[in-house]
């Protein structure tokens, strides 16, 4: 299959240094940004510079990098690699893509340093397990792309929330990922985009990208999602993820949730497209989800402009939680799930890392 080419990094390893795609400028602006130090990008992945889960996994990758490097003994090198493992994992809770990078570097790391070499040695090997994570990230995107595109019908209209393309991940991205693979297998794909409010990820970055790309995309209010099922205009909803638990409940931008429930009652497929390393089989459950909380000002204004009364109450949950129920299948880089329950997921998890 060809590959999809978007024009365009969201993060990569430059001159020593972590560089990334500013996405809170986008669209206006496409600035690349040099992350100096662990703070800076515990800000960026704070603020949404970096997101989606694989992506903030890889920046994690590399920030235990930029984390060490320069380091002048063993014992400041080991230091570092801890407090940037801990610091970085507080920055956002949902997505467990952010705890799996930041342990198998912190990992690496303490078996090089019990090895033998010195800081600048054992700072090399870590830059290349973070760009093997990095590389590795691609190519499950790739190969969830392909598996997912088999699923949807030469023509069709894909629905879709918040962006889980090339902008959430290392790569051409999960469910943007089936839509790029989709489209570069020749079938006529077609993308109804929510807006996903508050931070208008569908709005800026969704539709950004997809445009890049040559995708026919149409956006949408987020409370617009109902009428464009009764009008028969949606063949399939594909999303991504942020966790997925060991009972196949599925975590991903809030207002998934409602779209899930519509897909049931219009006998629409309900895809969820995420790596094995979305999935947490030590969560058992939906409720067992960190869910990250924001603050209200992000409800409260809208472009920077006051779109409520100043100190009205408001809720920011930044994720919810769909059923394992509404789950028509799960798309990772092993396969199609169909009603992936706990059984289910085991064993493809397992046969996962086993091939
Ligand atoms: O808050 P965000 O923008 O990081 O939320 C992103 C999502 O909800 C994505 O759908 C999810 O991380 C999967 S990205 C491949």
């Amino acid at each position: 299959m060809a590959a999809v080419a978007l024009g365009f990094d969201t993060l990569r390893w430059e001159r020593d240094g972590l560089v990334l795609l500013e996405q809170t400028l986008l669209p206006a602006e496409e600035r690349y940004v040099r992350i100096p130090d662990v703070p800076s990008l515990v800000d960026a992945i704070v603020r949404l510079g970096v997101r989606g889960a694989p992506g903030v996994g890889c920046a994690g990758a590399y920030g235990m990098v930029v984390a060490v490097a320069g380091a002048a003994d063993a014992g400041e090198w080991l230091r570092r690699l801890d407090d940037a493992e801990a610091t970085l994992e507080a920055a956002r809770p949902t997505a467990v893509n952010l705890a799996v990078g930041l342990r198998r570097l912190a990992a690496r790391g303490r078996r090089l340093a019990a090895g033998d070499g010195g800081p600048a040695e054992w700072t090399a090997d870590l830059l290349a397990e973070a760009k093997a994570f990095h590389a590795e990230d691609a190519a499950l995107c790739q190969a969830i792309g392909e598996h997912g595109a088999a699923l949807l019908p030469a023509r069709c209209t894909v629905q879709t929330h918040c962006n889980a393309g090339a902008l959430a991940t290392g790569g051409i991205g999960t469910a943007l990922g089936v839509v790029y693979a989709a489209h570069a297998a020749g079938k006529q794909v077609a993308v109804l985009a929510d807006e996903t409010r508050p931070l208008l990820q569908g709005a800026r970055i969704t539709a950004w990208e997809l445009q890049r790309a040559g995708v026919p995309v149409t956006l949408q209010c987020d409370g617009a999602a109902g009428s464009a099922f009764q009008a028969g205009m949606i063949d399939a909803v594909v999303v991504g993820s942020d966790r997925v638990a060991a009972n196949g409940d599925v975590a991903n931008k809030v207002g998934t949730y409602p779209l899930a429930v519509l897909a049931r009652r219009h006998g629409v497929p309900f895809y969820v497209a995420a790596p094995t390393t979305t999935v947490d089989l030590d969560c058992p459950d939906g409720a067992s989800i960190p869910i990250e909380e924001r603050g209200g000002d992000e409800v409260r204004a809208f472009a920077g402009a006051a779109a409520a009364p100043d100190g009205v109450m408001a809720r920011n949950p930044a994720f919810d939680v769909t059923p394992a129920e509404l789950v028509t299948a799960l798309v990772t880089e092993a396969g199609v799930l169909e009603s992936p329950d706990r059984a289910g997921l085991t064993a493809h998890c397992a046969a996962a890392s086993s091939g």
